[in-house]
This record gives C-alpha cells, sequence and structure tokens, in this order.
C-alpha cells in the first residue's frame, strides 16, 4: 500500500479528441492539497491532440505540464511514454490510482489485450495487476464490436469505463460547464469528489431544469 501522505495519481493521455478533458483534470489535481503527486505520460499522437484542440505545443516536454496548466505545475511530473523502465512501469510504485484521459480505442485495445508497449498500457496494466483504481475516459463514436469488446474486457479485469459523454442535467451554458462536470464526475470515482460538482437533488432539481 502506498505510503505517501496524500494521493499518488497517473494520468495518461492518448490520442483520442478531448485534450480539454486532460487539462481540466490536471488542473484540478494539482490545486488539490489531497493529491501528493501527478505521473503524466503523454502518448505521441495525444501530444498531437494536444496541439491540434488546445495550441499545446509539445517543445520541451518537460515543460509540457506548465504549458497545459497555464501556470507553473507544482505537483506534475512529465514521463516520456518511451520509458517502460519508469517507476509506474512497476506494481513496487506508490501509485494510487490512474486515469487515461482521453483513452483512444488504440490504447484501450492495449490495455484490454495486456500489451504494454508503452509506458501509458504498461503502467494500466500494473494498475489492474495490483487491483488499484483504472478510470478509461474512451472516446470515439460510434463503437465498434472490437471497441465494446475491449471495454468489456477491461471492465472485467477492474477498470472503470468512463466514455467522455457529457451531462446536460445540470443546465450547462459553457463548453466548461461541460467539461467540469464530467472530471468531477471521474475524479470522484478515484476518491477525489470535488466541491464544484453538480449533484442531482431530484424533483426539486427536475423543476428548477423545467423552468
Ligand atoms: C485529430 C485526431 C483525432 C482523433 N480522435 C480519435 C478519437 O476520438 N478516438 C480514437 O479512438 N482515436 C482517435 N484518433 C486516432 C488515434 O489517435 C490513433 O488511433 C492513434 O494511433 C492512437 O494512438 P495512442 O493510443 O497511442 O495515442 C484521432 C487521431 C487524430 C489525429
Amino acid at each position: 500500500m502506498p505510503q505517501t501522505q496524500g494521493q499518488v495519481v497517473t494520468v495518461g493521455v492518448s490520442g483520442a479528441s478531448g485534450a480539454i478533458l486532460a487539462q481540466k483534470a490536471l488542473q484540478l489535481l494539482d490545486g488539490d492539497p489531497r493529491v501528493a503527486r501527478v505521473h503524466l505520460v503523454v502518448t505521441e499522437t495525444g501530444q498531437r491532440l494536444f496541439a491540434e484542440e488546445l495550441g499545446i505545443s509539445s517543445g520541451d516536454l518537460k515543460q509540457l505540464p506548465s504549458r497545459i496548466l497555464g501556470r507553473p505545475a507544482a505537483k506534475i511530473e512529465i514521463l516520456p511514454n518511451t520509458d517502460v523502465g519508469a517507476s509506474i512501469a512497476s506494481g513496487s510504485s506508490e501509485v494510487d490510482s490512474m486515469l487515461v484521459v482521453p483513452c483512444s480505442m488504440g490504447t484501450l485495445a492495449s490495455i484490454a489485450g495486456g500489451i504494454s508497449d508503452d509506458l501509458v498500457a504498461r503502467a494500466a496494466d500494473v494498475m489492474l495487476k495490483e487491483g488499484r483504481k483504472l478510470v478509461l475516459c474512451v472516446r470515439d463514436t460510434p463503437f465498434s464490436r472490437i471497441h465494446l469488446e475491449n471495454m468489456l474486457r477491461a471492465q472485467q479485469a477492474g477498470a472503470v469505463i468512463m466514455p467522455a459523454i457529457p451531462a446536460f442535467y445540470h443546465q450547462p451554458r459553457t463548453i466548461d460547464d461541460l467539461v467540469t462536470q464530467y472530471i468531477c464526475r471521474v475524479l470522484a470515482q478515484i476518491g477525489l469528489p470535488q466541491e464544484k460538482m453538480y449533484r442531482w437533488t431530484g424533483q426539486g432539481a427536475a423543476k428548477k431544469a423545467e423552468a
């Protein structure tokens, strides 16, 4: 069991649409006093998506966390995806939970198939074999039978499948409203419930939504 005070979280970012989801998760984790450290691993296509969707280029990889946050990163350490010998590639590492956000169908297939040929897939494999929390924010549409079978396989091995599907019951007005609610739900899955998260309260909330 990890000894560090505060959670140690790995965030894998793969090449599915939704770099803004990774950005929001990293902003909230970096600013969360309950979090001690964040290991960040971004696949090659994940880096491309940061550039294409958010205009954030990788350049010097070490500076990527600060560029993603738009401020100096206090707790985020970036690890090269090629380094399958990094600390998080071992079950002996102090990692409590891992998010893959967004999770491409390619990375999902690697995880579901146990193909640990890059650090994102290996770190996820470690979470499953150690019985620790792994949340896969899968994103594509529509899903093929292969995608669905891979999701089932990963879920049966212990992963939480959390498709990047926004909710609308909190009356979102902006993209940030959609993104924040979704990421708050993701962080709640790893034991980091957020004050910002809208909670459905039943009948009263329904009336408010109709108004
Ligand atoms: C602009 C762009 C958007 C993409 N969007 C998705 C997507 O939403 N879901 C997905 O599964 N793959 C998507 N892909 C394809 C993956 O990036 C591709 O399959 C890649 O090999 C995945 O590698 P990775 O999992 O190592 O990042 C996209 C690719 C590009 C360039």
